[in-house]
């Protein structure tokens, strides 16, 4: 079916959905490029941060959410940069209930945790579900190398949100020859402290572009490492999140392995930055400006409604296959374009 027959069929409240038929339940916001930690995965040595004048405001945002929930986006997940660096996104995370009553089910955030024990009780207060947060060392020598923030902080931020209920995930990118050394000290950290850890292969999305396959800790390595200490078991059962699910001694965890096994057949994401680009993939090398269309929706034209909706239904539909799609797509272009580099958003801008 092509993108046209496909918008015939789709009316304004089924969900978006793609050339492989893959439903978008799951929808990220960006709300501020800006971190306070420069972690070596993510962060380039000399960010240009978005100017905050270029930035969606929350009203802004939240019209947009508005628009998506009624077409069939069911999670939110608010990420950055750091999330919490940005002022008023407690109230904006409070506003976002109101969503709950036309299909929502859950407002997530990705967050550094740096600032979360003086927040955790607010988000807890404002209807946040639920956190994930990196933690990629519990040598605190070892996070400065990689963060070059303090690790305590964290630590008390995780133990905060803990104490206020919030259900927490630990995210953990391993790098070889970095951090590979901590895959068992979170390992049986996490059952100490009752929650799940994801082990994460390192993406090509760093921001200085320093990445190499090299540098990527697989799944299978992940796994050999895990059972010198665990009895580890496959959990079986198919769901939209990144991470392939193992149990070690009967223990959750998960392990997210786009570049050894990449979860792109049942992509459910799609992923708006700060300043309101767009995209269909967080590999896509380009996005889609829809600042302006986004901030039409304020005026409650049924136009704008109308034109955005369409947009989205085209640009949607024609959602690459997959990370290696693409990736295969990217050699060829630089090849044939003596190297100049793509793509030019990188981790902190899209939010993971
Ligand atoms: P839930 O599964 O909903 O809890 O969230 P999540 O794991 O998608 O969110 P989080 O922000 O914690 O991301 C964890 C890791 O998964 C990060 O490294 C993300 O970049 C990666 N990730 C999230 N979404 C995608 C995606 O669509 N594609 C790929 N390849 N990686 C993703
Ligand atoms: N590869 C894999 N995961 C990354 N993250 C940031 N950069 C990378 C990368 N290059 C993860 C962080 C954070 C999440 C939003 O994205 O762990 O938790
Ligand atoms: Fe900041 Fe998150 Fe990027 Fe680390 S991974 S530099 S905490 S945005």
């Amino acid at each position: 079916m092509n993108a046209i027959s496909h918008r015939n069929i789709q009316n304004g409240t089924s969900p978006f959905e793609d050339q492989f038929g893959r439903q978008k339940r799951k929808l990220r916001i960006s709300v501020t490029d800006r971190c306070n930690f420069k972690c070596v995965y993510c962060m380039p040595e000399h960010p240009q941060w978005m100017r905050k004048q270029d930035l969606l405001s929350f009203e802004e945002l939240y019209q947009f959410c508005d628009f998506m929930v009624r077409r069939g986006i069911e999670h939110i997940r608010i990420t950055g940069g750091e999330p919490l660096m940005r002022q008023g996104v407690v109230h904006f995370i409070s506003t976002l209930q109101q969503l709950k009553k036309i299909g929502l089910k859950k407002v997530s955030m990705t967050t550094n945790a740096h600032y979360l024990s003086q927040y955790a009780a607010a988000l807890k207060q404002a209807g946040l579900d639920d956190l994930n947060i990196s933690l990629d060392s519990l040598d605190a020598e070892q996070f400065l190398k990689l963060t070059q923030k303090q690790l305590q902080a964290v630590l008390d931020g995780i133990q905060q949100a803990q104490e206020v209920g919030l259900p927490i995930k630990i995210n953990a990118v391993l790098i070889k020859g970095m951090n590979e050394d901590q895959i068992l000290p979170l390992a049986h950290w996490s059952i100490q402290n009752h929650c799940v850890v994801r082990f994460i292969e390192f993406m090509p999305l760093d921001g200085d572009a320093q990445w190499s396959k090299a540098h990527v800790v697989t799944e299978q390595e992940i796994l050999n490492t895990l059972k010198q200490d665990f009895e580890v078991t496959t959990q079986q059962g198919k769901s939209s999140e990144p991470a392939r699910q193992y149990l070690i001694n009967g223990h959750p965890i998960g392990i997210i392995s786009t570049i050894s096994n990449s979860f792109c057949g049942t992509c459910d994401r799609l992923r708006l930055t700060a300043k309101g680009e767009f995209y269909n993939c967080l590999f896509a090398p380009q996005g889609m400006d829809l600042k302006t269309q986004i901030q039409g929706l304020n005026t409650q034209q049924s136009d704008a409604r109308i034109r955005l909706h369409h947009t989205l239904l085209e640009y949607i539909w024609h959602k690459k296959q997959g990370f290696d799609v693409i990736q295969q797509e990217e050699s060829t272009f630089k090849i044939s374009a003596k190297n100049i580099e793509s793509r030019k958003i990188s981790m902190y801008m899209i939010g993971g």
